[in-house]
């Protein structure tokens, strides 16, 4: 349980800065990351002295998405009490009242992709690579995907990255709507920080009741996202995904046949 270590936390004139760091196994998020996470917005939420809160990688990885040796030893449990740290994280996610800001470099898989779709403001270096890679490992969409991505995509274009999990980039995040800026890695943190820090010369109170009045078209997300946390806790523990998780630690290609 080292996440401290690998969520590091930078605060600096009403922006607060959260970076994932876990180098060695491309930022994947572990439980205790997913915990600290949801700790920092939770109380980032409340803090009078935060107005915007900026999460980033480094400039060659944001995150390979959820950590796989994780999902096959510790598969969260729905419903559980107290809940699974992703839970309370996508919670965390769904509920931020302030402005939410992310930096992407090179991959962003799974969590990592599906988790811009609750952030306000999205930049992305131009060897940013993002991808949904759900059925490919026997799974289903979370944090809303299933609903966030048709509606800003359409419906035909979510299939198709959805149904598909193959990689996408830059470019075609920003043609889609998914990011607003398009940058070179070495521009990108310095650009975000830069926007956050001008965000954070506004008022408070209208950044936030901006944020609550455009978020208001999506009353049933909770019991979206629920459904989709179900589902995913159940295929976690099917053949499928079995097949999927044991193939990524020996490095080979899964084999479906039959299922
Ligand atoms: N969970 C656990 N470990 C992971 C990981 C993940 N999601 N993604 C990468 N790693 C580990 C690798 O096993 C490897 O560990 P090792 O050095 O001990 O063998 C290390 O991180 C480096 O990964 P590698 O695959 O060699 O890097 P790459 O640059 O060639 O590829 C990715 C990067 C992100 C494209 C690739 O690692 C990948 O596809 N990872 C799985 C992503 C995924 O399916 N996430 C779950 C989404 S729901």
């Amino acid at each position: 349980m080292n996440a401290p270590t690998e969520i590091l936390r930078h605060e600096d004139a009403g922006v607060l800065t959260l970076t994932l760091h876990r180098p060695d196994k491309k930022n994947a998020l572990t439980a205790a990351m997913y915990a600290t996470l949801a700790d920092q917005l939770n109380e980032a939420a409340q803090a009078q002295a935060v107005k915007v809160v900026v999460l980033q990688g480094s400039e060659q990885v944001f995150t390979a998405g959820n950590d796989l040796q994780d999902f096959r030893d510790h598969p969260p449990v729905p419903g559980s009490e107290p809940p699974a740290p992703v839970y309370r994280f996508l919670e965390a996610l769904r509920t931020f009242p302030k402005p939410l800001l992310a930096a992407v470099a090179g991959p962003a898989v799974g969590i990592g992709t599906t988790l811009l779709l609750h952030c306000d403001l999205v930049h992305a270096a131009d060897n940013a690579a993002f991808s949904l890679p759900f059925v490919n490992l026997g799974l289903c969409p979370e944090a809303g995907a299933s609903v966030l991505l048709p509606a800003l995509v359409g419906r035909q274009r979510a299939s198709e990255l959805l149904l598909m999990g193959e990689a996408f980039y830059a470019d075609e995040a920003l043609e889609m709507g998914l990011v607003n800026r398009v940058v070179p890695p070495p521009a990108l943190h310095a650009g975000v920080q830069a926007l956050a820090a001008r965000l954070a010369t506004r008022p408070l109170s209208a950044l936030m009741a901006t944020k609550a009045l455009m978020k208001r078209s999506q009353p049933a997300l909770q019991e979206v996202m629920d459904a989709e946390f179900a589902q995913f806790g159940q295929m976690l523990r099917a053949p499928a995904c079995r097949e999927a998780l044991d193939a990524f630690m020996a490095k080979r290609k899964p084999d479906f046949t039959g299922m």
